[in-house]
């Protein structure tokens, strides 16, 4: 049952060609809108989908995100999943990998944001929703830049919903949980591991990519029309939870 439709919409999503991007891209194309993918690889998105279009865009600087959106007309959404994950300890960490991870996470939200508010078509509600992470809220050993740039988003997103509420565009953010994907193959291809951490989340199970497109939907759509500067944790239960409480209840209860 199609219960959200976004025709005649036009969406613009950064790390459209990366795994949770462009699952995001397929739920907004099958909701009905035109998608505009942008990402620095866009082997995923090319040909793929009549109504998802592919341009290779570095975003990490201003020039190529003026590039990219040079040759957009209005739109109505912008989803920023675009991001990178450099881990090293603390006294290892370089300069480089530390402005890499800001660059793309942090600095190119704000500069898209920058370049297309004036794009949002007048006269309805825009939707600007950055894919932030849980771990904007949990630490992580080795993802110093990561966790920083994901907790800027989320400050980013309240401060930018403070000015844009006048414009009639709502920013709002998904922190999605450890979602299958290359960025956590670490985790999940190691069976002990994964089940693990499968075991420290009330849902039992890591998300897939299709998980966050009904939050995004959501966001995205006239019934989300005055929600602005929040950031819904898509996680199955995982930043609700004592992790050990879990196991302890397991034991005591369940089993
Ligand atoms: N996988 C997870 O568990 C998880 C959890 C929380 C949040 N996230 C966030 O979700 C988003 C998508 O992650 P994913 O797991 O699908 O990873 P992914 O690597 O598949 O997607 C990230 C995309 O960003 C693109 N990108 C990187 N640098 C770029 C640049 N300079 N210019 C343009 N595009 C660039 C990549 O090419 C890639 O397609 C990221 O923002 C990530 O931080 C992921």
């Amino acid at each position: 049952m199609k219960t959200i439709d976004l025709t005649g919409k036009t969406a613009v999503v950064s790390g459209g060609g990366g795994e949770i991007g462009y699952a995001l891209c397929v739920g907004l194309a099958d909701a009905g809108a035109k998608v505009v993918a942008l990402d620095i690889k866009t082997d995923r998105v090319d040909g793929s989908n009549d109504r998802i279009t592919a341009v290779r865009s570095d975003l990490s600087d201003i020039a190529g995100i003026s590039s990219a959106v040079e040759d957009i007309g209005e739109i109505d959404i912008l989803v920023h999943a675009a991001g990178v994950n450099i881990a090293a300890p603390v006294t290892e960490f370089e300069e480089q990998a530390w402005d890499t991870v800001f660059d793309v996470n942090l600095k190119s939200a704000f500069f898209l944001t920058k370049e297309l508010v004036p794009r949002f078509r007048a006269g309805c509600t825009g939707k600007i929703v950055f894919i932030s992470s849980i771990s904007a809220r949990l630490g992580y050993p080795g993802l110093h830049a990561y966790t920083a740039s994901k907790g800027g988003l989320d400050a980013l997103i309240r401060n930018l919903s403070t000015e844009l509420g006048a414009k009639n565009i709502c920013v709002n953010g998904i922190a999605p949980g450890t979602t299958k994907t290359g960025m956590t193959k670490g985790l999940w291809e190691d069976e002990k591991k994964c089940s693990a951490h499968e075991a420290t989340i009330p849902m039992g199970r890591m998300a897939d990519c299709k998980d966050h497109v009904g939050p995004l939907l959501f966001l995205c759509s006239d019934m989300s029309d005055y929600v602005t500067g929040q950031v819904v944790c898509c996680d199955g239960g995982l930043t609700s939870v004592q992790a050990d409480f879990i196991n302890l209840n397991l034991r005591e209860g369940n089993e």
